[in-house]
């Protein structure tokens, strides 16, 4: 199968150049200009494809290194499984998630890891691997973790300071672990919220007879995300190995990741476009709606989204992942009259592209930097960076043409996830693929998921360059 790409400007985290990209079978075989003319020799070439992607940037797949797919949660479970999550990914212009697999309460790595293998086998309809959540750090899970790293190609793992009775461990067992990938070159991803007394707050807030779901944010303030994130950051440099704090949401915690990789930490941190363009107003909608953008950490006050974005400008923030976890209203149902029993969590996962490209257009970011922030950085820091995450020879075929004039209103009408809302209802988007590729064939096409369920493969991951 050949398909030839032609005359787009492609984009990656470097680079920007008119040129053409000719596909064989499932990988890049050349990118350049004037490929189209040279390999017809004057004639006619023989590819099986060719798409005319004029006017069009032509992009490496987007990465996203944070969903939760059928994942059991809150009482529930996540309403999109590695069949819908997956198309709703690739309509959006993403190529490769990788989800959280969980150990189980009182069981091993290995089993958590089976579960999610049989969760996406057959389902997933582009690549994907696996992080594995800690929920118990023990000897055998150490020593477990070495074999993951080694073996199965899950070379990141996270810890919560979050959620006691569920995910949460303490600063000794964060410490092990950090030890641990010291050892094994695996990356710890941290949970940054001080659980306990967030617990603490819910407790006094429920005990005034608050309900609504304002409170989930009012009791979950950034100082104690910041104080978490903190914390974390400091083991991480006395265990002298890199850290990775996902869905960063505020000014405060921002701070203390550019403090770290001041000091000289190998400090990352991803933030999510929901932190972007959304804040705590969102809470204050009318009836039961405010439920809608309940997830942990909670949307902040405005202004934080302005730090945010200067954040992942000058490179305090490295990626935009989209913490994909989502239930329908039935499920948020759950925490009426009890915000604490709403269950955490958001869609995104179809609208990464659509909404951050907003902040190319208002020079908030360049276009490179875009594709570094959804692609070639969550690539490198998760061990995929030249198979996925950039447009060179040898590379995985997973490009999106992407037309950057297209307008449209994003809706849950027309969005292919499984939920019965997004949180950016009736926001009008600038920018939308026209093709997405996943390993040399097409999957989306004119906005239609084209692909096949099944198609999707495990990616056994390296080590961290970062
Ligand atoms: O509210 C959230 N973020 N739900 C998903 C679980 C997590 O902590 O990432
Ligand atoms: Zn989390
Ligand atoms: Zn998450």
């Amino acid at each position: 199968m050949r398909t030839l790409i032609e005359n787009g400007t492609v984009v990656t985290a470097s680079e920007t150049y008119v040129a053409d990209v000719l596909i064989e079978n499932e990988k890049i075989a050349a990118v350049g200009a004037g490929l189209a003319r040279q390999l017809s020799g004057g004639g006619s070439a023989s590819f099986d494809r060719r798409i005319d992607a004029t006017g069009n940037y032509v992009i490496p797949g987007g990465i996203d290194v944070h969903t939760h797919l059928d994942m059991p949660f809150g009482g529930t479970v996540s309403a999109d499984d590695f069949e819908s999550g997956t198309i709703a990914a690739a309509c959006g212009g993403t190529t490769t998630l990788v989800d959280f697999a969980i150990q189980p309460q009182g069981g091993a790595l290995k089993q958590g890891l089976a579960s999610w293998h049989q969760k996406a086998e057959g389902k997933a309809v582009i690549d994907y691997g696996f992080h594995m959540i800690i929920r118990e750090v023990t000897k055998a899970s150490l020593a477990e973790m070495d074999d993951l790293v080694k073996r199965e190609g899950v070379t990141s793992f996270k810890l919560f300071t979050a959620y006691p009775g569920v995910f949460f461990v303490d600063d000794a067992a964060i410490f092990r672990a950090l030890r641990k990938t010291g050892d094994n070159g695996g990356l710890i991803c941290m949970h940054a919220e001080n659980g306990p007394v967030i617990d603490v707050l819910i407790e006094e807030a429920k005990a005034r007879g608050e309900t609504a779901p304002a409170w989930h944010a009012l009791t979950r303030p950034p100082r104690l995300e910041a104080e978490a994130s903190h914390r974390v950051l400091a083991l991480a440099e006395v265990a002298q190995v890199p850290i990775y704090i996902v869905h960063l949401s505020a000014q405060e915690a921002l701070e203390q990741v550019r403090f770290a990789r001041d000091r000289g930490v190998r400090a990352y941190a991803e933030t999510c476009p929901q932190y972007l363009f959304l804040d705590h107003r969102n809470y204050e909608e009318p009836g039961f709606e405010g439920s809608k953008y309940v997830m942990s950490p909670p949307l902040r006050m405005p202004g934080n989204s302005d730090a945010l974005w200067r954040g992942l400008a000058l490179d305090d923030l490295q990626v935009i992942s989209t913490d994909h976890c989502p239930f329908c209203m039935k499920e948020k149902r759950l925490g009426e009259g009890d915000f604490s029993k709403i269950p955490n969590g958001a869609p995104g996962v179809e609208t990464r592209l659509y909404l951050t490209f907003e902040g190319v257009r208002s020079g908030k970011i360049s276009l490179n930097r875009w594709v570094q922030l959804n692609s070639a950085a969550p690539a490198k820091l998760f061990g995929m960076f030249g198979k996925k995450g950039t447009l060179a020879p040898g590379a995985d075929a997973d490009v999106v043409v992407w037309d950057p004039e297209r307008r449209h209103t994003l809706s849950v009408k027309t969005l292919h996830h499984r939920v019965d809302y997004t949180p950016y209802e009736g926001r009008e988007v600038v920018g939308a693929p026209t093709h997405v590729l996943s390993r040399g064939k097409v999957v989306v096409e004119g906005g239609k998921f084209v692909g096949r369920k099944g198609d999707g493969r495990f990616i056994k991951r390296g080590l961290t360059l970062a």
